[in-house]
């Protein structure tokens, strides 16, 4: 990328037809991380987004209240930009169809290619859908349904204006091929080269008729129709940059734009349609397309009809906003469709957030406050050993992989590396074991120096969280006394550094642990979410035709297995439950965190037969307390009532390795 060029972003404009959804929350956060992440690096970042408030699905949404479209739009808007700042989203513009000033843009946009006689006019016969609003043709609908959303199609012939779109297929094709990043992922890619290179791209109806749809933004050089939505939802990218980036510094400093993200449905629309309207207007092309994946709810499409539809305000009442932006990026890799689930949000949040930063957090400004006075102990390189310097490159290592992660929109793998360093840190308080060396006085300077680099790793975490996680960050620098300042989606400091002499401010926990209060699964998500409209009645199990799974009730189906989460766990200490013959309890390394299981295995095994064995656990069981004592996981072992022997696996695997 450019090294100076300004940074322009975008997402979608989200149609108002109804309130936002997590597919909204996605694209916005994934686009949020990355002006925030682009502001870190001292870029000049221009983020936008808004929504669509034109056309069909609008008219049809606004009827249905029995209210005009405008007062729909005006009464919807808001409950996105409303959104956006409960999700801390840093946009710097929101833009509404509806606004004059993009109106303008975009009827200016349409005289210029009707004045090159890039639009001509002509009719048009053939299958129109629409919830799609758009034409297909015969073969297109063999089966009277739309290919699309599979809603029947209706013959519809009509006088139309067009796109002279078809004449830009070459170009278009020459242009992906020699930008490999114009279409992101690769995937997506050869998808839109196999479809350009092996069919004839048509020309595109760019006009309804006003006695058909009259919601929309009358052409220019007809009155009797208005344009299609998706050429006036396109030329928003240009319309908030004020006018046609040619006539305006800001349009000709942000123009192109550096990354549209989209979701995987609305690719073609950008990448065929909008690339060859910016053609046909002599505008350079978007850096790249990014295309992401989309999300089901508990393996389930998300519908209204289905009632599974996330709304995004109440996971934030309940897990909190960056907990929220957290999984939404780390659970799926960008790109991928990914599959949502109350059941793993809990356990990441608790495995990596609460259990792994959280913790790691809490308990080095413990220790700093225990046995340094609270104040950030200083350097002695004299004293380091190995484990300091493996810590200190490790961590640089994993902190350049992340930084590159993100620019390359791999928000996962990114947030993976980070959560390496946690472990890292983890692994290095359990060889130093500072509260050992503080029983010794001569190993003093040992304690400080770990104490300081403990301290130093975790402050060296806050850039790359920052983008993801802004409050969190900005609450853990406090607390590691870093004195940060945020100021329109980025972060300055007096001094970046952690500087040893810092007093540190221990405050409450990042994030607390969740107490799963419900079974393995939990209730489907859309209990938790349900949407503030009443949903249609979920079909009854008791009436529901026999199932396979329901008339074999031992089977299971491989997503229900999959919500099971076993993994390797080695066994750090392990001592006799008090009064119980039977019950052990192990103190085990998960890697990023350790557990306490209770084990029904002492008749067979002693404790000291456990330590440093590697065992496999059930993760995401819901803690239970056995004789006073919580268990947070489940030991797997051979037998029934008598343990004949426990379960391991044969090579050596690091703790916390995913059984499956
Ligand atoms: N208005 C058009 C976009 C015009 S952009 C010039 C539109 N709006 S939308 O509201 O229907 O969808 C907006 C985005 O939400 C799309 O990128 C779509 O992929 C995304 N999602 C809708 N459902 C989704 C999931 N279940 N999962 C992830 N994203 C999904 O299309």
């Amino acid at each position: 990328m450019n090294e100076r060029k300004p940074v322009y972003i975008t997402t979608p404009i989200y149609y108002v037809n109804d309130v936002p959804h997590i597919g909204h929350a996605y694209t916005t956060i994934a686009a949020d991380v990355l002006a925030r992440y682009w502001r870190l690096r001292g870029r000049d970042v221009f983020f936008l987004t808004g929504v669509d408030e034109h056309g069909q699905k609008v008219q049809q949404a606004a009827a249905k209240a029995g209210i005009d479209p405008q007062a729909h739009c005006d009464a919807l808007a808001p409950q996105f930009q409303h959104l956006w700042r409960r999700l801390n989203i840093s946009n710097d513009a929101f833009v509404r169809t509806t606004d004059r000033q993009h109106q303008v843009v975009v009827q200016r946009c349409l005289q210029q290619l009707y004045d090159r006689q890039l639009i001509y006019q002509a009719d048009y016969s053939g299958w129109y859908c629409t919830f799609d609003e758009r034409f297909w043709t015969e073969k297109d609908v063999a089966d009277g349904l739309c290919p699309d959303c599979r809603r029947p199609v209706e013959r519809l012939s009509e006088h139309n204006y067009f796109f002279k779109m078809g004449q830009y297929q070459q170009q278009l094709l020459r242009h992906i091929l020699e930008q490999p990043d114009f279409i992101r992922p690769e995937s997506r890619r050869n998808e839109v080269l196999g479809f350009l290179s092996s069919q004839k791209l048509g020309d595109l109806s760019i006009s309804r008729p006003k006695a058909r749809l009259s919601w929309g933004i009358e052409l220019p050089f007809d009155r009797d129709y208005v344009t299609y939505v998706w050429f006036d939802a396109l030329v928003n990218y240009l319309s908030a940059l004020e006018y046609l980036p040619i006539d305006n510094p800001a349009g000709r400093q942000f123009w192109p734009a550096t990354v549209h993200l989209v979701g995987k449905d609305i690719l073609t629309t950008h990448a065929v349609y909008w690339s060859t309207m910016l053609m046909a207007l002599d505008l350079p092309l978007p850096q790249m397309i990014f295309a992401h994946g989309w999300w089901t709810v508990d393996g389930e499409k998300m519908s209204k009809s289905r009632g599974n539809v996330v709304d995004p305000h109440k996971m934030v009442d309940e897990f909190g906003t960056d907990a929220f932006r957290y999984f939404l990026l780390r659970e799926v890799p960008f790109g991928q469709d990914g599959d949502f689930s109350r059941f793993s949000m809990i356990a990441r949040i608790n495995s990596e957030l609460a259990g792994g930063l959280g913790n790691l957090l809490s308990r080095s400004l413990t220790m700093i406050d225990r046995f340094a006075g609270g104040t950030i102990p200083s350097h002695d390189t004299s004293v380091d050993t190995p484990l300091e310097h493996n810590l200190t490159q490790r961590t640089a290592e994993l902190l350049a992989d992340a930084d590159v992660h993100v620019e390359q929109l791999r928000f996962s793998r990114a947030l993976e590396a980070i959560g390496e360093i946690v472990q890292l840190c983890d692994r290095y308080i359990e060889k130093t074991a500072p509260w050992a060396l503080a029983k010794h006085p001569e190993q003093r300077p040992y304690l400080n120096n770990c104490l300081y680099h403990l301290a130093v790793t975790l402050g060296s975490l806050i850039r790359p969280l920052y983008p993801f996680m802004p409050w969190t960050t900005v609450n853990m620098a406090q607390q590691l006394g870093m004195e940060p300042q945020e100021h329109k989606g980025s972060l300055s400091w007096k001094d970046p550094f952690l500087r040893p002499g810092s007093k540190i401010q221990k405050a409450g926990p990042l994030f607390p642990r969740i107490e799963a209060t419900t079974p393995l699964g939990g209730p489907p998500v859309s209990d938790v979410a349900a949407t503030p409209r009443p949903t249609p009645p979920r079909p009854s199990t008791t009436t529901a035709p026999p199932s396979p799974a329901s008339a074999a009730p031992c089977q299971i189906t491989i997503e229900e297995f999959a919500k099971i989460q076993l993994r390797t766990a080695t066994v750090l200490r392990a001592e006799r439950v008090p009064k119980s013959e039977k019950l052990l309890k192990l103190h085990v390394d998960l890697g990023h965190e350790q557990r306490q299981i209770v084990a029904g295995i002492g008749k067979k095994y002693d404790p000291t037969d456990l330590v440093g064995k590697t065992l496999v656990i059930v993760a995401n069981l819901k803690p239970a307390t056995l004789m006073g004592i919580e268990s947070q996981g489940m030991v797997l072992a051979a037998g029934d009532t008598d343990v004949q022997g426990l379960v391991t696996v044969l090579e050596p695997v690091t703790p916390g390795t995913k059984v499956k």
